[in-house]
């Protein structure tokens, strides 16, 4: 898929205004310049290295993080329909860490997480238009992120701090401790790390219907090539046999 320059920069005003609609006082302006100081490498950002992932295409992040900003607020409120306790957490809580989710794929302060490919192979058989950044010491995206903001002295609350570190859920196994408590006082005592997760499950899955399923349509599919060769022996098989007059060999070329 791919993003025109009008929409790349459109998403990066509604990345904006997300911040200064829901992100209150001090820590908007923060987090705010956090990211314009970083414009120009989040902008272009695609949220994955391999195009088989979603939104591996420039301008793919924000874009990304846009949809699941708008699906946690619908979220917000399919869960308080259904009687959930929203006292426990805050909208701004749930639009923070919806846009800071994904923020350690950005890399650390000096270097992009995600560099064009140069091994052509790797592109053309693998789809990886863009490979990790080796110079980058391994590190989760959950801790990333949140290192980054406390690098930028941007504070985050408790909840948000879950919310970040579990936002895919049971998908990630070091969520575990956390998901998968059978102890009441081990559970979360909010439900915002469920609501964030399924808003970036929601949003991931969109995107791969937008950009995938029109290739398996059946004009886009490609269809397999039909045996010639199975075709035109058949039809010399029955020439053959037309031709024959020996039961005894028509009946040894029929067993062909
Ligand atoms: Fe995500």
């Amino acid at each position: 898929m791919k993003l025109t320059a009008e929409q790349i920069q459109s998403n990066w005003e509604i990345f904006l205004d997300n911040i200064n609609t829901h992100i209150l006082g001090n820590r908007g302006e923060q987090l705010s310049s956090f990211y314009k100081r970083y414009e120009e490498r989040v902008i272009l950002m695609p949220a994955a290295h391999k195009k088989e992932y979603h939104s591996a295409f420039p301008g793919g992040y924000v874009d990304h993080v846009n949809r699941v900003v708008r699906c946690a607020l619908k979220q917000y409120d399919l869960w308080e329909s259904e009687g959930c306790d929203m006292t426990t957490f805050t909208k701004e809580e749930l639009v923070f860490s919806a846009i800071n989710h994904d923020l350690g794929k950005m890399g650390d302060k000096d270097h992009e997480a995600y560099i064009p490919q140069t091994d052509q192979w790797r592109k053309d058989k693998l789809g990886e238009d863009y490979m990790f950044n080796k110079k980058l010491a391994f590190c989760s995206v959950p801790d990333r992120g949140l290192f980054l903001l406390q690098q930028h002295d941007i504070s985050y609350t408790f909840n948000e701090m879950i919310a970040i570190q579990t936002h895919d859920g049971l998908y990630d196994a070091a969520n575990e401790k956390y998901l998968k408590a059978f102890m009441p006082e081990q559970k979360p005592r909010t439900s915002l790390p469920y609501i964030l997760h399924q808003a970036d499950m929601m949003a991931a899955r969109i995107e791969f219907e937008i950009e995938w399923l029109p290739k398996f349509s059946k004009d886009s599919v490609e269809q397999p090539k039909k045996n010639y060769t199975l075709k035109s022996k058949t039809t010399a098989k029955t020439k053959a046999l037309n031709t024959l007059s020996s039961p005894g060999l028509k009946s040894m070329l029929d067993n062909l």
